[in-house]
């Protein structure tokens, strides 16, 4: 079969999206005028002309804004559930999810809104989808690490529900040492942990080395850059540590889509993975995100089928259910 063909057919895992970067424009006009608010926007070509980034900040303008149509838990419910059918009909088995609760609760609304509207999705999602879902609960970086703290006293009673936690919005001046006490409280409390670990400029290697060797995260979201430490990525891949790449987003917050430091993952041996980010956004899901990179990077098919075989390795599910996977 050809390259094109092996892309679509072949079954993956998504690791690093975040369901509200799945918010098709379609589905932000149905949600506004479900709940009766006024959007600068009123069809969907006004709302696509308006995704237009050049950076990770440009990009959050215009993420957060948006989540104010999200409102009641049928709506997170239906969220969800719109990108696991997405999903599923591109031959992803599994996907364990972003979720952002703070850009909900800073707005007044419920955690329990949020979480329960999304869980109502995740635990429909093998039967009548065909696809396993796991949630991810991510604080945002950019705010206080008080308010991290109190969402993740607000997800004890989900431990068990909620996969892991994760850390994202903008990493300038944020750096993961100042949440390792959130961290180690998530871990202790049963949940695996990740970080975004993403941006291309100075200070990113030692984010690296802080969510590698003080943190000891259980995966990184991004991260390609490591392979400019190859100390840190020989322990990465001794530990069999995932790294969750995004080529299509990285086209547009740092200009190029990293296919050689992927590559460079690739041959290193980390399981390094492909993955949608915000695919409503920018412009792919994970089947078009693999599509790209195969051709920027000319991959070949033995590639392309590791990268896929790395989707499920660098997952968090029970090894058997992995062994059924794969
Ligand atoms: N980077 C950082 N934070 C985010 C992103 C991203 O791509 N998407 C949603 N929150
Ligand atoms: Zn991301």
């Amino acid at each position: 079969p050809s390259l094109a063909a092996l892309v679509t057919d072949l079954p993956a895992c998504e690791l690093h999206v975040h369901l509200e970067g799945t918010l098709e424009p379609e589905l932000l006009l149905g949600l506004a005028a479900r709940n009766g608010i006024e959007l600068p926007t009123t069809t969907v070509e006004e709302v696509r002309a308006t995704h237009v980034f050049d950076s990770l900040a440009s990009f959050l303008a215009v993420y957060y804004p948006a989540m104010e149509v999200l409102q009641t838990r049928r709506d997170f419910f239906d969220l969800a559930t719109a990108y696991l059918t997405r999903a599923a009909a591109q031959n992803v088995r599994r996907a364990e999810m972003f979720f952002d609760p703070q850009a909900h609760t800073s707005r007044g609304v419920p955690f329990e809104v949020v979480v329960e509207g999304l869980l109502d999705a995740v635990e429909r999602a093998p039967g009548e989808l065909g696809i396993d879902a796991e949630l991810i609960l991510c604080f945002l970086r950019d705010h206080p690490v008080a308010s991290a703290e109190e969402t993740l006293t607000a997800a004890l009673p989900y431990a068990g529900r909620i996969l892991g936690v994760g850390l994202d919005s903008d990493e300038r001046d944020h750096p993961p040492a100042d949440f390792a006490a959130v961290f180690a409280r998530a871990r202790a409390a049963g949940f695996k942990l990740t970080m975004h670990c993403d941006i291309d400029q100075q200070g990113t290697l030692e984010h690296l080395r802080q969510v590698i060797e003080d943190i000891a995260v259980d995966r990184i979201d991004h991260g390609s850059n490591i392979v400019d430490a190859p100390d840190l990525l020989a322990v990465a891949v001794q530990r069999g540590l995932g790294f969750t790449a995004c080529p299509l987003s990285n086209g547009f917050v740092t200009e190029q889509m990293k296919a050689p430091e992927i590559v460079t993952l690739l041959r290193a041996g980390a399981k390094v993975c492909v993955n949608g980010d915000d695919p409503a956004y920018f412009g792919g899901y994970l089947k078009e995100n693999l599509a790209a990179l195969a051709a920027a990077a000319d991959l070949s098919a033995a590639d392309v089928v590791q990268l896929a075989r790395n989707s499920f390795e660098a997952s968090w599910a029970p090894s058997e259910r992995i062994a059924e996977y794969l």
